[in-house]
């Protein structure tokens, strides 16, 4: 049975991490996949982590099957960081499973949309997470994209993104990115988030809002502006979060998808239906990341020192957009690339060729995904000049 079979290539992303390990240059730079690091290089655990860990060692008394929803108090405190004090919530329209972390999510509303219409065909942003198109063909969707980056000027391509959004057929779903897009880290401005809802309003598509990097961007609800406005405006949408890089949960994959529909007992059934999907996919979500964000954000003491702890992530990876744009003029480099400071969120794209980037890693140590995309939370004080160097060298 196995003969047929032929040798995939490692992921873009993943596969990068692989490599890197290997690597034995003492001068290597990881800017590859999407982990925040510390000044040291170092994905450190949070210290509300630790302490909510310590509460659940303490207390946890059963390890007895959660059900396909997962903990209720965390879908609950989930909702309520995703929404605020939404409409959506007082009109008892909104539903929420905890999920495999953001992917797992993300397969959930994709093969709920499968259900819903097979083979239903889904838009995502051109360029989108590497992950995106696979993970919702292999859920049967068919994909296509619309335009987004505009790689020449390095800015928004707003007025593609608008006009191909008007041409979609009011059955199909879009996937929108609600803060730090990934990979392009060029978010739309909320003026632009404006525009987008009159036209989800006026086509009526589903919308499918990816949101992995909640208080990443500029803060919690400033994060979730465009998903909240969407919400407000549309009778149904899909909303998939990670609690992967906001609590530092990685390898515990936690993450959340919502649904919500245009009445609540359209909710409901919709609801239904996804825990049918939840049931063949995976039976039940894992317990132990869900059940550290809801003793977090159940506690004021921890969720204001995880508020804290987040905006010392935030402050050090925007702090390494200038620092890195000031070390390439510091080295001679007269190319601009102060676009880097009007990007949000962990990435940027350089915006150097693929042979650049190979000779980077080839030559110097330094991984980055072949688009040019770099998580820019890999850089340090220590390390900046190298890197500046480096890219310096290989322009
Ligand atoms: C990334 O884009 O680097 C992260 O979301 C990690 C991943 O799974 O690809």
């Amino acid at each position: 049975m196995f003969g047929s079979l032929k040798a995939q290539p490692a992921d873009p992303i993943l596969g990068l991490l692989a490599k890197y390990r290997e690597d034995q240059n003492p001068q290597k730079i990881d800017l590859g996949v999407g982990v925040y690091k510390n000044e040291a290089g170092h994905t450190a655990i949070l210290d509300c982590v630790k302490k909510a860990e310590k509460y659940r060692y303490d207390n946890e008394d059963t390890k007895v099957y959660i059900g396909p929803t997962g903990s209720p108090v965390f879908n609950d405190e989930m909702t309520k960081l995703i929404f605020g004090t939404h409409k959506v919530l007082i009109e008892n329209r909104a539903r929420t499973v905890s999920t495999p972390g953001g992917t797992g999510a993300l397969r959930v509303a994709a093969e709920f949309i499968n259900s819903c219409k097979a083979g239903a065909t889904i838009w995502v942003s051109n360029p989108t997470w590497a992950n995106h198109t696979g993970l919702f063909e292999a859920a049967g969707l068919t994909v296509k994209a619309y335009p987004y980056y505009d790689y020449e000027n390095k800015k928004l391509d707003f007025d593609g993104m608008l006009a191909a959004l008007k041409e979609v057929a009011a059955d199909d779903a879009v996937l929108l990115h609600a803060c730090c897009h990934n990979p392009s880290g060029m978010d739309l401005n909320q003026e632009q988030w404006q525009q987008v809802v009159e036209v989800a309003k006026d086509v009526g598509f589903t919308p499918l809002i990816d949101m992995a990097y909640q208080g990443f961007g500029v803060g919690l609800d400033e994060d979730a502006y465009g998903l909240r406005l969407m919400a407000e405006h549309v009778e149904r949408m899909l909303v998939c979060s990670s609690c992967s890089k906001n609590f530092g949960l990685y390898r515990e994959r936690i993450g959340a998808c919502t649904v919500i529909g245009e009445t609540v007992a359209s909710t409901d059934i919709a609801f239904s239906n996804i825990l049918s999907v939840v049931r063949v996919l995976y039976s039940m979500p894992p317990a132990h990341g869900a059940a550290l964000v809801e003793t977090i954000l159940s506690s004021d003491e921890l969720r204001n020192q995880w508020y804290a702890e987040l905006q010392v992530m935030r402050d050090r990876i925007n702090g390494n957009r200038q620092l890195i744009v000031d070390k390439l003029v510091e080295n001679g480099v007269t190319r601009d690339f102060s676009f880097i400071t009007r990007q949000m969120g962990m990435f940027s794209f350089l915006g150097i060729t693929p042979e650049q980037v190979q000779r980077l890693q080839d030559e110097f140590s330094i991984y980055m995904v072949g688009s040019s995309r770099m998580s820019i939370a890999g850089i340090a004080n220590r390390n900046v000049d190298y890197l500046a160097q480096s890219i310096a060298k290989v322009l």
